[in-house]
C-alpha cells in the first residue's frame, strides 16, 4: 500500500525527516522558503497531512482547495496561524507542541528581562561604538530585578515557569493576571498572587506578557494600558505579536511612559515597527524564545509524532484544546 503524502512546510532536522519517511511520502522544503498562500496550497496537492510552523497560514480557502487534507501538525505551542474552527468544519485535526518548550521559553523570558532591565544590549552597543572612555557612577544604571515585583500576564505553563524563576531564584514578589485564577496549590508552588489586570499594570516593576494570541487578546496592551504602568517599568513580550500594540509601545518608550521593553515577537513579523528600531531602550530578538537545540528538536519530533499517531491510531497526541482558537484573521 502506498504511504500517505505529507508536506513538511519548512526545513527541519534530518533525524525527524527520517522518522517521517518511515511512515509517509514526504514533500520537503530544503530551500526553507516561506511559501505564499498560493504556493502552500499548490504544494499541499495530494497531501494527507502537513507539518507547519508559525509561518504557514491554514485558512478556509486553503482547506477548500485541499479537501484531502486531514492533519495539520504545528511545530509551535501557539496556533494563531491556523483557523481551528475552519479545520474542525473540514474534519481536519490540528495539533500543537505544548510542554516540550516550557522551560526553555521561560529561561529566555528571564534572559530578556535581565537584558532589558540591566540594559545589556544598549551597554554593549555603547562599548562596541568606542564610546566607553571611563567608569562613571551613573553609567547605564537601571532598576534591580531581584526583590522587585514581577507581573505575569497569562499564567499558563510558561507563565508559571517564569513565576517560579522570579519567586524562587530572584526573590521577586510575583503577581499575575489570567482568564481564570489558578488553584491554591499551583499559586503556592509559583509563590504568585492573583490580581486584577489594572493592579497588575499599576504594581509591576517588570511585566511579562505570556498570554496566547486570540482575537480577545488583540492589543491587550495598548496606549491606555501602558499609561497605567510605572514610568520605571519594563515590559517583556514573549507571547505573540498583536498582543501588544507595537506603535503605542514605541511611542510610550520614546516619551518615557515606561522605561524599557524586551520583545521577541512583533506585529507582522519578520517586519519590525520602524519606530521600535529607533528606540534606544528596547531589546529586540527574532522570535527565538524556544530556540535551544534540544527544545527545537523536541518540538519537531512531537509534531512528527502527532502525524504518525494520527495516521496509525487516528488519535492525536497533543490536539489543540477544544473550544480555543488563537486564529488571527
Ligand atoms: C513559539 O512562538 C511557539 O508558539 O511555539
Amino acid at each position: 500500500m502506498s504511504k500517505p503524502r505529507v508536506l513538511v512546510a519548512r526545513r527541519i532536522f534530518p533525524e525527524v525527516m527520517a522518522r517521517l519517511g518511515e511512515h509517509f511520502e514526504c514533500v520537503a522544503n530544503d530551500a526553507d522558503a516561506v511559501f505564499s498562500p498560493a504556493e502552500l496550497s499548490q504544494r499541499l496537492a495530494g497531501c494527507w497531512g502537513v507539518l507547519t510552523t508559525g509561518s504557514e497560514r491554514i485558512d478556509d480557502a486553503l482547506l477548500q482547495a485541499n479537501p484531502q487534507l486531514r492533519a495539520v501538525c504545528n511545530m509551535a505551542v501557539g496556533y494563531n496561524n491556523i483557523d481551528v474552527a475552519a479545520c474542525r468544519a473540514h474534519d481536519v485535526v490540528c495539533t500543537n507542541t505544548p510542554d516540550v518548550l516550557t522551560e526553555t521559553t521561560a529561561d529566555f523570558g528571564f534572559a530578556l528581562l535581565l537584558a532589558t532591565a540591566r540594559r545589556i544590549t544598549e551597554a554593549e552597543a555603547y562599548l562596541r561604538a568606542g564610546r566607553w572612555d571611563r567608569w562613571s557612577v551613573d553609567m547605564m544604571i537601571g532598576p534591580d530585578v531581584h526583590g522587585s515585583t514581577l507581573g505575569v500576564l497569562g499564567m499558563g505553563r510558561i507563565g508559571q515557569a517564569i513565576a517560579k524563576r522570579g519567586a524562587h531564584g530572584f526573590g521577586m514578589d510575583v503577581i499575575y493576571h489570567n482568564r481564570s485564577r489558578l488553584d491554591a496549590p499551583t499559586e503556592s508552588a509559583c509563590k504568585a498572587r492573583y490580581v486584577s489586570k489594572d493592579q497588575l499594570l499599576m504594581q509591576a516593576d517588570h511585566l511579562m506578557i505570556v498570554v496566547p494570541y486570540s482575537p480577545s487578546a488583540h492589543h491587550a496592551i495598548g496606549g491606555a494600558e501602558l499609561a497605567q504602568m510605572k514610568p520605571t517599568a519594563t515590559l517583556i513580550n514573549i507571547a505573540r505579536g498583536g498582543v501588544v500594540d507595537d506603535a503605542a509601545l514605541a511611542q510610550a518608550l520614546q516619551t518615557g511612559v515606561i522605561a524599557a521593553a524586551g520583545l521577541d515577537v512583533f506585529e507582522g513579523e519578520p517586519q519590525v515597527h520602524p519606530e521600535l528600531l529607533n528606540c534606544r531602550n528596547v531589546v529586540l530578538t527574532p522570535h527565538i524564545a524556544s530556540a535551544s537545540r534540544a527544545t527545537r528538536l523536541a518540538m519537531a519530533t512531537l509534531a512528527a509524532d502527532n502525524l504518525v499517531a494520527l495516521a496509525t491510531t487516528q488519535q492525536a497526541l497533543t490536539p489543540v484544546p477544544e473550544g480555543l482558537t488563537g486564529w488571527a484573521a
